[in-house]
């Protein structure tokens, strides 16, 4: 009995371990994207903004972007495309990660 209830508090403790990295993935996300993002996407991901409109960022929300893979994104953020600006070597491969995190959460 004693075996079951140790291998229930490691599952548990798994969880809870899994599920806050999580939440601080997309927290850490949140900063880069507010730091480096916002400006052309616009807080919400909509791309309502001057920099936004001007350089015709895509709403993210939108049904043709939100199809497209996080390896797409992925591939946009670190290359760049039209006037999107690469973000090789700017931004390490963990805040490309939450980054993508972040703007999924943005169009739930
Ligand atoms: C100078 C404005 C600008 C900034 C700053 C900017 N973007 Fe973009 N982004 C764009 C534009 C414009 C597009 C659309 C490119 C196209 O398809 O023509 C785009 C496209 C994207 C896409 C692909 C979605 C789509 O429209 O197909 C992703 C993902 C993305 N940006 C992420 C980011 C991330 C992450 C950052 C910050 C690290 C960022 N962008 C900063 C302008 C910007």
């Amino acid at each position: 009995m004693k075996k079951v209830w140790s291998v229930v508090a490691v599952a548990a403790m798994l969880c809870l371990v899994s599920s806050t990295t999580r939440a601080q993935d997309v927290a850490n996300g949140e900063k880069v994207y507010k730091a480096k993002c916002a400006s052309c996407h616009g807080p919400d991901g909509k791309g309502d903004t001057a920099a936004g409109k001007a350089t015709k960022a895509r709403d993210l929300c939108s049904a043709d972007v939100k199809a497209e893979t996080d390896a797409a994104w992925t591939d946009i953020i670190i290359k760049g495309k039209n006037k999107m600006p690469s973000y090789d070597k700017k931004i390490t491969d963990a805040e490309v990660k939450d980054v993508i995190k972040y703007m999924r959460s943005l169009c739930k």
